[in-house]
């Protein structure tokens, strides 16, 4: 069995493997006699055609031993099959919301972040939906995937066994921000993992905007850098010049906290300018949206 950064790695690459090696074992052996043939029995050594005759023995072995390979396929892939979609009992539970274009991982303390933090050696369970359109969640170094369906609960799971960050992508073509769908697996010690679940996020709008920004999925089209997404940066926002599409018409404005609040409780009310008209609405409690305005007022 081979091993690899979680239990399903192994599984997944053993029967792949092994189908490759039973593929190449077969060509090899059609392809040299089909050459063998074409040297032995070319028409100089061989003038007049040789009369064949037929074999019951070769007819058997080459029907059986085929035969008994695709057995074997077929049983190392419903066994790994089998074991990758029943998670175990005592699985860490984490709701995935998939959304244009951002992932949210939501733990059952009520702790929310958008990259996808586990403790190594427990298996973990995914329960998975969209709140919009299909979605697909892949994790290639665990060699598994799964859509995300609005309205329905898909699952996977797995069990990290080497610390460390692995890709996550989305794999279903879901709109603009489709490539920018993108988060990680943090493999982490247990210990610090549980350090990391327990910790509440930060009280003030400082420490809290961030994380509610990164939770929400704010940050999948908005950047805290000033650099370019699906939507335009937050950075130096107030203040800022912009050009917005209202009714059809170009207005210039300048930024304030009133147009920030109008944009994220109406998103599709006004456009600005250069960007998709893309923004979903976000639901947001009282508290969240205040700390965020905070925030970003002071995100110069
Ligand atoms: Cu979500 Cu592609």
């Amino acid at each position: 069995m081979l091993l690899g950064p979680s239990n399903t790695t192994g599984k997944v690459d053993s029967a792949f493997i092994f189908i490759v090696v039973c593929c190449v074992i077969l060509l090899a052996v059609v392809t040299i006699s089909m050459v063998v043939f074409l040297i032995k029995y070319n028409r100089e050594r061989h003038p007049r055609p040789e009369r064949v005759k037929e074999s019951v023995l070769l007819e058997v072995v080459w029907t059986v031993i085929p035969t008994i390979l695709v057995i074997f396929m077929f049983y190392f892939g419903w066994v790994d099959f089998e074991y990758i979609r029943n998670p175990p009992k005592d699985a860490l539970t984490v709701s995935v919301t998939a959304r244009q274009w951002s992932w949210l991982f939501t733990y059952d303390n009520g702790r929310q972040n958008d990259v996808l933090n586990v403790p190594l050696g427990r298996p973990v369970k995914l329960l998975m939906t969209s709140v919009d359109v299909l979605h697909c969640l892949f994790i290639p170094a665990y060699r598994i995937k799964e859509d995300c369906v609005p309205g329905m609960t898909t699952h996977l799971w797995f069990t990290a066994n080497e610390p460390g960050t692995y890709d996550i992508f989305c794999t279903e073509y879901c709109g603009v921000g489709h490539s920018h769908m993108r988060s990680q697996v943090v493999a982490m010690k247990p210990e610090d993992f549980r350090k990391w679940y327990s910790t509440a996020p930060g009280t003030t709008a400082a420490e809290a905007g961030p994380i509610i920004l990164q939770a929400k999925g704010c940050l999948g089209c908005h950047s805290l850098d000033g650099s370019a997404k699906v939507g335009p940066t937050f950075k130096g926002l107030l203040g800022r010049k912009e050009t917005v599409v209202q009714v059809g018409k170009d207005k210039e404005i300048i930024v304030d906290e009133a147009f920030i609040r109008q944009k994220i409780l109406a998103p599709r009310s006004v456009a600005v300018k250069g960007f998709p008209e893309v923004m979903p609405l976000t639901p947001l409690t009282d508290e969240e949206l205040k700390t965020i305005m905070t925030y970003l007022v002071t995100l110069k």
